[in-house]
């Protein structure tokens, strides 16, 4: 897959993608991430990339030429001529990310982030050159560039071959539509407090059993409004019910 990224800070990129995971896949060939700063597509002096609202108001607006060339360009240098690439703006305004989108984008070979920077962009943006618009949650930051990271890294990590194994994203928190099962490491006992009995059984049935049981108490407990839209089968929807009876 590769990824890029058009923001006017690259330098806030280069913590975040060059270690632990996300590093091994780019090391490993998985993944190519380009960072382009999007003043190199001014042409005035000053590198103007934003300017006064139409209509007045304070705060500036993103200018419409720097992002279109910067688009135009990468387009042309790095994509095939048939290929659709989704230019995905990071805004607050945006549809909400979620494990579902992530998995979605994961699938594509080409990725062009837009970190929106500022107190918008033009609109004209959003009408006629970006794809789709992705906001990272109901809270506004500076900017696009932390929502970018924070998409770029949940959609990375389901690339398969990126974790070790292909079983820890299908039951990561959400994966499933449920928050993931308690876990716990050596040792058995600290501070008197144990580990649940039924992990050191040896017994994957009752195992396996136990964690879906946890999976849907947590999410009971703590993400209800997931609990609409997860997928379960007779026994799962059974202890649900009885779950809910006696809480
Ligand atoms: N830019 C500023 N806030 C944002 C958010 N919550 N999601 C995506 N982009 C943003």
């Amino acid at each position: 897959m590769r990824i890029d990224i058009l923001t006017l800070f690259p330098q806030m990129f280069q913590g975040p993608f060059n270690e632990s995971i996300f590093r091994r896949a780019v090391d490993r060939g998985l993944v190519r991430v380009n960072i382009h700063n999007m003043r190199e597509y001014t042409h005035d002096r000053h590198h103007t990339v934003d300017d006064y609202s139409y209509g007045g108001g304070t705060g500036m607006v993103m200018k419409v030429e720097p992002l279109f060339e910067a688009v135009e360009s990468i387009k042309s240098r790095a994509y095939p001529e048939d290929r659709d690439v989704p230019v995905i703006l990071l805004t607050p305004q945006g549809r909400l990310f979620s494990q579902k989108i992530a998995r979605e984008l994961s699938q594509q070979e080409y990725l062009l982030l837009i970190c929106g920077r500022y107190e918008g962009v033009d609109d004209r943006i959003k009408e006629h050159l970006v794809t789709d618009e992705i906001s990272i949650g109901d809270y506004v930051l500076s900017g696009g560039e932390l929502p970018a990271m924070v998409v770029t890294d949940a959609v990375v990590r389901m690339i398969p071959g990126v974790l070790g194994s292909m079983e820890s994203v299908l039951e990561d928190s959400h994966a499933t539509g449920l928050l993931e099962y308690p876990q716990y490491t050596r040792p058995e006992v600290y501070r008197g407090w144990s580990v649940p009995e039924v992990l050191l059984s040896g017994n994957h049935a009752r195992i396996a059993n136990w964690r879906r049981e946890q999976s849907i108490m947590r999410t009971l407990e703590r993400r209800p409004d997931l609990l609409e839209s997860a997928e379960l089968n007779k026994t799962e929807r059974q202890l649900l019910e009885r779950l809910r009876k006696s809480h």
